[in-house]
């Protein structure tokens, strides 16, 4: 690294201890150059980059998932509400924190948020930022594998001629589900595809990270976010026209559409409801991640931000609400009906994307089959790397920044660490360790990380700066009303979006816990860390005299305690590295 003093009289030899002590002294400020010399290419680029990386797995699998669990109707109100005043703050805030690193030459959290506050503290909450990306990719990209498996399922017609059920257990089988007993080496020499897909996978992304944001990230984003809406379109429009009779449906459509979209206030007081569309929100935006202000700080300083922030986060709307619910929902209740498909996602909401749609695809007949089928695995395909790739950039651009590492080594060694820490997740997916994963890395972190940066952002760094940083270079003046719901609205919820996770009451009967005194659900953060629900289990199989069940419950502990210690490896991991790099600078006088 070449430390350049960025008043041009002190651009000469400033390896020297003198010189940076000199422009210690004199408060001189300087930034360092490093191997990160990326940018993006063009202004489309990034904004199709940006969508990319919002539009996801989430959006078509997790999305019409959550709004079915939480009563269709009665979810959409609170997750527009949650998108207005969160989602949208926080766009506009990690894209302006983002920014505003970039312009002192940090591409990754821990740094940049160093550069809004001096305190130590903000660089460890910074870590969260690196540390989510690594662990979400790491289940991230198994689910990605999967998809693209399928796209060859139904390109060689493995669905052909097959009934319901040996297309679900096909599923089961593929993620080891199958049989809950069968060792994971056994399992992997009865069915190698999903390690060498998971592998080609991770292979795929590392080589497109390695060729860089303008060279790789932006090309991909380019070809596979309009094919993304295109094939989405297409498959609206056939699960839209579906009518009932039509090649078996039950009922049409139109039914499924109906569920989702007649408001229903009954349960908008809710908190769950709620809960469930704040997480959503987080999700599906990337927000609270840290891959969005990675993105944002390779904009150039005069360069719009406002308008880029709501041309990228309106597209991820459009393709969640619009397209993402006019595919799954409309084809599984048209053909098993609104009870059914609420029943199959109680357990768990892949299911319909994977055990259901490949088999209603075939009643379409051979050619449909084989273009549907392409279609909608291919959609997710391009939706879930867009996003893959973004989570790679943070730790990429850390290493750049902070070691020297080139852009390549910082690819490689993404790649090595997914392989590593994402190898659990698919040996071990039964016993409970993708879930878990899911749930600290892509859930929890992301409000812990967003509340951290929203309270330095409107409290610390401070809203007047702040706000001149999101209107800085804009395109649009964002409305004055937004400063109040930064500064008050979007913090207030976000705590509340994290105590009531922390401490839901049992049932999530809110009222009745002020009433008649506070139960925890095991549900909630603290009951989840106790792992209160699978002691429970244990203990009444123990008591039904079910020892089977009770030993298979007590390896899914071991795992997922097994789980959260890889995690908290890598979260300190990060840290550690942090504060190396912290000392680095301090040691050379590069912090001043
Ligand atoms: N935002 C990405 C998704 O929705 C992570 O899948």
């Amino acid at each position: 690294m070449i430390p350049v003093l960025s008043d041009s009289r002190w651009v000469v030899d400033c390896q020297t201890r003198k010189i940076v002590y000199f422009a210690l002294r004199n408060n001189t400020h300087f930034k360092l150059m490093s191997q990160n010399s990326e940018s993006w290419g063009s202004r489309v680029g990034l904004i199709l980059a940006m969508a990319g990386n919002a539009v996801g797995l989430g959006n078509f699998l997790r999305f019409p998932v959550q709004a079915i669990q939480n009563g269709g109707g009665a979810f959409i109100i609170p997750y527009l509400v949650c998108f207005l005043l969160m989602g949208i703050p926080l766009l506009w805030i990690e894209w302006a924190t983002g920014r505003f690193g970039g312009s002192k030459g940090h591409h990754s959290t821990p740094f940049i948020l160093d550069a809004m506050d001096k305190r130590k503290f903000w660089k460890y909450i910074g870590v969260f930022g690196i540390f989510t990306n690594l662990a979400v990719a790491a289940y991230y990209c198994y689910l990605e594998s999967w998809t693209l498996n399928y796209v060859w399922n139904a390109i060689t017609g493995t669905f052909r001629g097959e009934t319901a059920e040996s297309v679900s257990n096909y599923f089961n089988a593929y993620v080891n589900a199958g049989d809950a007993h069968q060792h994971w080496s056994a399992w992997i020499a009865d069915n190698p595809a999903p390690i060498i897909f998971w592998v080609v996978c991770l292979v795929l992304n590392t080589w497109i990270l390695s060729k860089g944001l303008s060279g790789g990230v932006e090309k991909v984003a380019k070809i596979g976010m309009p094919l993304l809406i295109v094939f989405g379109v297409f498959l609206a429009i056939m699960s839209i026209s579906l009518k009932s009779g039509q090649h078996g449906a039950v009922y049409g459509g139109s039914e499924g559409l109906n569920f989702l979209w007649t408001p229903d206030f009954s349960t908008i007081w809710n908190p769950k409801v709620w809960l469930a569309a704040a997480g959503q929100i987080f999700f599906t935006l990337s927000v609270g991640m840290g891959s969005i202000q990675c993105y944002a700080s390779y904009v150039r300083k005069k360069d719009d931000i406002a308008l880029n922030a709501m041309s990228a986060g309106w597209m991820n709307e459009f393709v969640e609400v619009v397209l993402g619910a006019a595919i799954i929902i409309p084809i599984s209740v048209g053909y098993l009906g609104v009870d059914k498909v609420v029943e199959m996602t109680r357990t768990g909401g892949l299911g319909l994307g994977f055990r259901t749609l490949p088999f209603l695809f075939e009643q379409w007949g051979t050619t449909l089959a084989v273009i549907c089928g392409v279609f909608w695995f291919g959609l997710l395909f391009f939706a879930g790397i867009t996003s893959s790739l973004a989570m790679g950039t943070p730790w990429m651009g850390f290493m750049q920044d902070e070691f020297g590492w080139s852009r390549s080594k910082g690819a490689w060694s993404f790649g090595a660490i997914v392989l590593i820490l994402g190898l659990p997740t698919v040996l071990f997916f039964n016993q409970g360790v993708f879930d878990e994963y899911d749930y600290w890395a892509g859930t929890v972190s992301l409000v812990v990380f967003a509340l951290g940066e929203t309270i330095l952002f409107a409290w610390i760094f401070g809203m007047d700066k702040g706000w001149r940083e999101i209107n800085a270079g804009g395109d649009i003046q964002v409305p004055n009303v937004f400063k109040f719901i930064i500064k008050y609205v979007t913090p207030t919820l976000l705590l509340l979006v994290f105590l009531g996770a922390l401490i839901t009451p049992e049932g999530n009967d809110w009222v009745g816990a002020f009433q008649n005194g506070w139960k925890l659900d095991n549900g909630s953060i603290i009951k989840q860390l106790l792992n209160t629900g699978i002691k429970d289990q244990m203990q009444m199989s123990r008591e039904a005299g079910d020892l089977v069940t009770y030993d298979a419950l007590k390896t899914k502990l071991l795992y997922v305690n097994g789980a959260r210690l890889l995690l908290l490896a890598v979260f300190f991991g990060v840290a550690w590295l942090v504060s190396k790099a912290y000392f680095k600078r301090v040691k050379s006088g590069k912090i001043i």
